[in-house]
């Protein structure tokens, strides 16, 4: 076996050996290893350390046996890492699978507020980090229409001040929706798809109807060999914020019952058809109720993040996949830290980026693109 320590003296020749030891036990009692019939019986083949750096960052390379796989490691993450005295793991992936990297995580990656930082112009935008520490990003043009719900100072909006922030740099992107708080979409110039505030109610059947007529005149676009509209500068990913949108329909319900039949039909619409047309919605609630929002309309939202809500029941209406433990623990989690459901992506604990309201309002402020799309 070759090893590596950065520092060699005898200490550290006691940590290395203490940690491959740990390392093979803590394999060994999770099951992660293979069976291997052998004409002196079943043989247990473990991940075998190759490589060592003690760190701070402690990293082990590991050759894995054939058909254990570095996800089989990440999976058993909790029950190795006590054995191993940390907190957790971070795996990658190395020689097409056949190694693995694994790094000893000290303490909770979530638990330190991480401040925003702004993030360049083009290409993935940040959703925050997660249990590994890792920055989860995704790109604009590979975003899903989201719902974020979260109940009363869970961290939603410090989450929309981060993202949209960062949507607000871009030339391709536009920020459209209805935020009745006033407050969200505020730092944004006028536009034409976009309500900020509910003095005049009406405002948000014709914006919405607006935003649905240029899904149409876009699909309407689509060229005959594609079957999604290209977006760029333009003919921009339109974002479509419905800021605490139960209690948008809640006001409309008691101003204008045919007239909020509407917005619901219109909002359906957008969710069912909209994404070929590079339009993205981005639902925010206290809870994502199927009763309120429409369970086909929840369905649509294949991103979901849920901040600290009430009762674990109100975690599974968007993660019903979240085991039982976790969404009850989930119901004590501090701001900012949310459950994270994207396409691709198993579900996982992210802490989005800390950004007060006076650094989203600079950074929109500063935004030159969003500034001419009135
Ligand atoms: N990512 C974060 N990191 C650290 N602290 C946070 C984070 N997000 C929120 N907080 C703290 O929690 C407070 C409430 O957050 P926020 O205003 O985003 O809640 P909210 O879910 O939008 O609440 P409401 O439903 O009342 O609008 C913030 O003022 C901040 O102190
Ligand atoms: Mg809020």
């Amino acid at each position: 076996m070759f090893r590596r320590w950065t520092r060699p003296d005898a200490a550290d020749q006691v940590e290395v050996d203490r940690i491959v030891t740990a390392w093979g036990n803590a394999c060994s009692g999770a099951g992660v290893c293979r069976m291997v019939q052998t004409v002196s019986g079943t043989t247990e083949v473990l991940p075998k350390v190759t490589y060592l750096v003690l760190g701070p960052p402690t990293r082990i390379t590991v050759k894995l046996p054939t058909g254990l796989l570095p996800r089989d490691i990440e999976a058993a993450s909790d029950r190795l890492a006590p054995h191993l005295g940390c907190y957790g793991l971070r795996v990658e992936s190395r020689g097409l699978g056949a190694f693995a990297v694994v790094e000893l995580l000290r303490s909770d990656p979530l638990a330190e507020i991480i401040p925003f930082r702004p993030g360049p112009m083009t290409g993935p935008i940040l959703i925050g980090h997660d249990e590994t520490g890792q920055e989860v990003a995704i790109d604009p043009g590979d975003l899903p229409h989201m719902a974020i719900q979260g109940s009363t100072r869970s961290g939603k909006s410090v989450f929309c001040y981060g993202f949209l922030s960062q949507l607000a740099q871009r030339d391709d992107v536009r920020i459209a929706g209805v935020d009745a708080s006033g407050l969200l979409l505020r730092p944004f110039p006028n536009d034409r798809f976009r309500v900020v505030g509910l003095k005049n109610p009406i405002q948000v059947e014709q914006t919405l109807a607006g935003l649905v007529s240029e899904m149409d005149r876009r699909i309407t676009a689509i060229p005959f060999d594609r079957d999604t509209l290209e977006t760029g500068p333009d003919n921009p990913l339109i974002v479509c914020v419905l800021e605490e949108y139960p209690g948008t329909l809640r006001a409309l319900d008691a101003f204008d019952p045919k007239g909020a039949k509407k917005v619901r039909l219109y909002v359906a619409r957008l969710l069912a058809e909209s994404r070929k047309a590079g339009i993205v919605v981005v639902m925010i609630a206290q809870r994502c109720e199927a009763q309120i929002i429409g369970s086909a309309e929840r369905a649509q939202m294949a991103g979901r993040i849920s901040f600290r809500v009430d009762t674990a029941d109100s975690v599974k209406l968007l993660h019903p996949d979240a085991p039982d433990s976790l969404a009850v623990e989930h119901t004590n989690a501090p701001p900012g830290i949310g459950l994270l459901t994207l396409p691709g992506r198993s579900l996982s604990r992210v802490r989005a980026p800390f950004l007060p309201y006076a650094g989203y309002v600079k950074a929109v402020g500063q935004a030159g693109p969003q500034r001419d799309a009135a």
